[in-house]
């Protein structure tokens, strides 16, 4: 018999690699369900640590099974010596994402991080944010800060990285940031994850894999973009409608608009719009929110919301979010990493549960039957 005909699909669109009982994105209503509940929902009333637990178990936990689970990533927040040492080491230039990545990466090595995948898992979600809020100080030259068994997630890294317990609502904000990037279908990162996994490798390799393909700026990076469009606005003379007019004119996009999948507009975005308000009227400082809004006004006047089916995305919002509460500008890609460890864990997790190995094929394009050059004889 011969081979199956290949089929041809460069960059993968709409080809069906996995099943997945994870998250749903249906981009016409448009709706993103983690195990079939509506994001927006969970994050209305639930929080990321149990958002986690949902895309793990496939259930919302009992109180004493989340009780468990808040108790196993307490056991496993702190960093060991070995990681620290290379957090706080890093030169104050590190790239974030880079330090990151390291960060987990040297986990395996120097801390424990459990036998099974499912407590490699915890320690990912324990332990990066710890390794990244480290960073943050360090680079600042504070002292770095051991995580508090008395916080959760969300406050342990804003207490971890600003010295000082948040205030709950702070808190708050950021967990629902965090459980709004908690897993997003097969994009890029978590496919990373799970072809890493799909070789049986490890899930802190997975994840280690996955935050290199997140810093990419085809990936992550729209929500830095926007705050630093923000501060560019506010520091020229330029008003919203002449900075944008200069930026089309370049031919360049505005960050924070526009989506493969959801045209109307993104459910992630509806949410941390209301939160962008609030903690803009809440803040101190430039009117970033109402700056945003002038944003999107300008490009409905330009005829490009609906009509050429782009509208804000999450991105347009979280980076004033963040901003607000502390987080340095480039940490806001890391801020997604941190969320999106939720979802990569638990793909790689759902991966191993019926596993094939990844194996797609190239085209080969090159020449054929070159003969070798002897060294002296290559012109
Ligand atoms: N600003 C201005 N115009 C835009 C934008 C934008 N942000 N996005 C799309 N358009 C225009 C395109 O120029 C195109 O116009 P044309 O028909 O005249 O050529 C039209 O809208 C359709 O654009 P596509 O490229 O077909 O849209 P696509 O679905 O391929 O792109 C993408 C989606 C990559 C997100 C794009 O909208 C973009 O680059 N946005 C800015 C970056 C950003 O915010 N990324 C974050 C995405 S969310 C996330 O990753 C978490």
């Amino acid at each position: 018999m011969s081979d199956p005909e290949p089929i041809r699909r460069i960059g993968l669109e709409n080809v069906i690699v996995a099943d997945t009982e994870l998250s749903h994105i249906d981009g016409e209503k448009p709706e993103l369900l983690y195990r079939g509940i509506d994001a927006r929902e969970l994050a209305e009333k639930s929080s990321y640590e149990e958002t986690a637990y949902l895309l793990w178990n496939g259930e919302l936990p009992t109180r004493e099974e989340l009780d468990g689970f808040r108790e196993e990533l307490t056991e496993r927040r702190a960093v060991s010596r070995g990681v620290s040492e290379v957090v706080e080491h890093a030169p104050d230039d590190a790239v974030p994402m880079d330090v990151l990545r390291t960060a987990v990466s040297t986990s395996s090595v120097y801390d424990d991080v459990g036998e099974t995948p499912r407590e490699n898992a915890v320690s990912v979600l324990a332990k990066a944010p710890t390794a990244l809020a480290a960073f943050g100080r360090a680079r600042e030259g504070d002292e770095t800060l051991e995580p508090r068994d008395d916080l959760d997630t969300a406050a342990n890294f804003l207490y971890m990285l600003n010295g000082e317990e948040p205030d709950d609502r702070h808190a708050e904000i950021l967990d629902t940031a965090l459980l709004l990037h908690a897993d997003h279908g097969l994009n890029a990162s978590t496919f990373t994850g799970r072809v890493i996994a799909s070789t049986e490798s490890d899930i802190i390799s997975a994840v280690t894999g996955a935050i290199g393909a997140l810093k990419g700026p085809l990936h992550g990076g729209a929500n830095q973009d926007v705050m630093e469009m923000l501060l560019a606005i506010d520091e020229s003379d330029e008003d919203v409608s002449g900075y944008l007019d200069e930026m089309l004119g370049r031919g360049e996009r505005v960050p924070g608009f526009g989506h493969r999948v959801y045209k109307e507009f993104d459910p992630r975005a509806e949410v941390l719009k209301e939160i962008a308000r609030e903690v803009s009227e809440t803040t101190d400082g430039p009117d970033w929110f109402g700056m945003l809004e002038e944003v999107e006004a300008y490009l409905r006047e330009e005829k490009r919301i609906h009509e050429k089916g782009i509208s804000p995305n999450v991105d347009l919002y979280s980076g004033t979010v963040y901003y607000s509460l502390g987080v340095p500008i480039d940490f806001f890609v890391p801020m997604f990493a941190v969320g999106r460890s939720a979802g990569w864990t638990a793909q790689v997790l759902e991966q191993y549960d019926d596993n094939r190995l990844v194996r797609p094929r190239a085209e080969y394009v090159g020449r054929n039957g070159v003969e070798y050059t002897p060294i002296d004889e290559r012109e």
